[in-house]
């Protein structure tokens, strides 16, 4: 795991690098300084030599000097190559979600992929700018530390074999505990974050519906959920520092009790026991400082793995190795007996046993009762998810052999929960062709009979739209939606409930444009709405994920109930 979020390092590993000479060179640079102060003591002030004790002076005036230069270096190199990894961490996740499916994102869920792409990326690349310095520094301290103990006096030294090896384990046995909470903890955020996102995006809603207090309710539950995790979390290592103590002040007892003796007996001088005691202390806080990276390192670790999981993510919808090149031509649709369902493991099949034909350059009405399957069957056309088995095919090719980009960028469909970007009117409709002329774009405007309204717009096409297109109504969105649509000029255009919240007068006026303006290209109108159907050249009747029946408005009408039923009900209704 380790080795796999280095990897993401690529061209800042030279920082880490520095960073780790900067570190070791500077703590070097630091166990110096004792030996020099001792000479001043022992062989300056000893002999009262001013000249030495000024040249001795000026040697770690320089010491501290270069120290404090490699320990500015070793802060900037690590804090470089720390947000750089966090930056390429998220090139690379923000580029594999691109790529994701429907059912990917399904997986996953959007706001966990937000923490993913966020919290997590930044736990490790703090950890790595933090942490490098006493990752190199505790390790260059204790082997120094431990080595000059000996060397000082072998028999006392004895005790680390027991402090050593039981601070290690009481450390251990903490960070044992203490990892799999750092994974609900994220996990905890993943939820808090959802809670907010909905919230947030569906604000008119919930103001409308007067439910603050249900979804402060809701916010307390996930957030107190969140504090409770991470109260547990940093408790656990919170007892890092007791134990610490315990086994510090064990061993201080421990040399005291034992070095005492031995100056008692004169094998050993007062001042030596002092200075080892200083050296005991340094080997114990290197050892903190370990347990402290080791407490970091386990934190990262629960995010890289979270990380991963999004790395790992099997896209389930993908070129096919060959035939590549195959473009949709006419726009000719036939399902032969499509089955599907959103998850493997689901019960029951969304759509089961669809087949029908499509002749390229029809009109096609799909109507249904909501939850009938209508958007699931469309979905399948561009392979925005893929049939569970039988084929979708378009243009006599099963769609799983197009490359989907091809595939995606003939077939223009306006989903039935559509949105907008914040930008202005124009970058909105050039996303359905980039370099299109202001001559298309107008046109494809008047089509989608919104070229009205951006003209009463006090900036015309250069009129800002908040994110998600919240300034404007929802009538006026969906024909944006439909006009960016027509710019892609598709061979295959679907419109899934594209007009709910347009007018009938004018969206009979879309309808007719649509009918004159792109007649060679296959369409599909899914709908509520009788009227918007009656004129196509076949009706398709979907009832709970099956075909009802298949024919035009006539031969529907003579023998279909639910068809005579949503007629009737419509005729003089409301809704016409
Ligand atoms: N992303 C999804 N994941 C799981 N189930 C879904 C998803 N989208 C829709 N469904 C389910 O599939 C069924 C058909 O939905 P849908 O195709 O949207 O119906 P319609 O468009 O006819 O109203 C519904 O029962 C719905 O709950
Ligand atoms: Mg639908």
């Amino acid at each position: 795991m380790i080795r796999r979020i280095v990897s993401y390092m690529g061209s800042y590993k030279k920082y880490a690098i520095l960073a780790i000479v900067c570190i070791t060179a500077e703590t070097t640079m630091e166990l110096l300084i004792p030996f020099v102060m001792a000479n001043i003591v022992d062989i300056g002030v000893a002999n009262g030599d001013t000249g030495y004790i000024f040249e001795q002076g000026a040697l770690m005036a320089a010491c501290a000097l270069v120290s404090m230069v490699l320990g500015m270096g070793s802060a900037r190199f690590s804090a470089t190559c720390g947000q750089g990894l966090g930056a390429e961490l998220r090139k690379a996740e923000y580029k594999k979600i691109q790529g994701f499916s429907f059912a990917n994102i399904d997986r996953f869920r959007t706001s966990s992929l937000i923490t993913r792409l966020t919290g997590d990326v930044t736990t490790i690349q703090n950890s790595v700018s933090t942490g490098l310095r006493p990752a190199v520094r505790a390790p260059v301290m204790m082997i120094t530390a431990l080595a000059a103990s000996f060397f000082m006096n072998p028999q006392l030294a004895v005790v680390f074999f027991i402090a050593v090896p039981v601070l290690a384990i009481l450390l251990w046995l903490i960070i044992a505990r203490v990892r799999p909470v750092y994974g609900q903890v994220q996990g905890a955020v993943d939820q808090v974050n959802r809670i907010i996102q909905e919230n947030l995006i569906a604000i008119r809603v919930v103001k409308s519906y007067v439910r603050h207090d249900y979804e402060i309710d809701k916010f307390t539950a996930v957030n107190e959920d969140l504090k409770g995790t991470s109260v547990r979390a940093f408790s656990l290592t919170a007892l890092n520092a007791p134990a610490m103590q315990l086994v510090m002040y064990s061993t201080i007892i421990a040399i005291l009790w034992y070095g005492g003796r031995l100056t008692m007996v004169g094998n050993m001088a007062i001042g030596a026991l002092v200075g080892f005691l200083s050296y005991v202390l340094q080997v114990l806080n290197s050892l903190m400082m370990i347990s402290n990276v080791l407490q970091m390192l386990t934190r990262s670790l629960a995010s890289g793995k979270r990380i991963m999981e999004v790395m790992d993510e099997e896209i389930d919808i993908t070129p096919p190795t060959e035939g590549t090149t195959a473009l949709v031509a006419s726009g000719d649709i036939r399902f032969d007996h499509v089955y599907f369902k959103y998850k493997q493991d689901a019960q029951n099949y969304v759509l089961s046993d669809v087949s029908f034909h499509i002749a390229s350059g029809q009109t096609v009405g799909i109507i249904g009762e909501t939850g009938a399957a209508k958007s699931s069957l469309v979905q399948l056309i561009p392979r925005l998810y893929d049939a569970s088995s039988g084929a979708v095919v378009v243009d006599g090719r099963n769609v799983k052999e197009y490359d989907p980009e091809h595939l995606r960028q003939s077939i223009a469909i306006v989903l039935q929960k559509n949105t907008l970007f914040s930008g202005t009117v124009e970058e909105n409709l050039r996303w359905g062709k980039q370099d299109a002329t202001d001559e298309e774009i107008r046109k494809a405007c008047w089509i989608a009979c919104v070229d009205e309204f951006i003209g009463r717009l006090e900036n015309g096409y250069a009129t800002e739209l908040g994110q998600g297109g919240v300034n404007v109504s929802g009538g006026q969105k969906q024909r944006l939606c439909i006009a960016r649509a027509l710019l892609k000029h598709p061979r295959i255009l679907i419109l899934d409930d594209a007009t709910s919240a347009v007018d009938t007068a004018t969206e009979a006026k879309i309808r007719a444009r649509i009918q004159n303006e792109l007649y060679g290209t296959t369409k599909i109108l899914i709908s509520q709405r009788v009227s918007s159907v009656e004129d196509a050249d076949q009706i398709i009747i979907l009832k709970d994920g099956r075909i009802d029946a298949i024919g035009s408005h006539e031969t529907l009408l003579h023998d279909n109930a639910f068809y005579q039923e949503l007629y009737a009900s419509q005729k003089n209704g409301a809704l016409r």
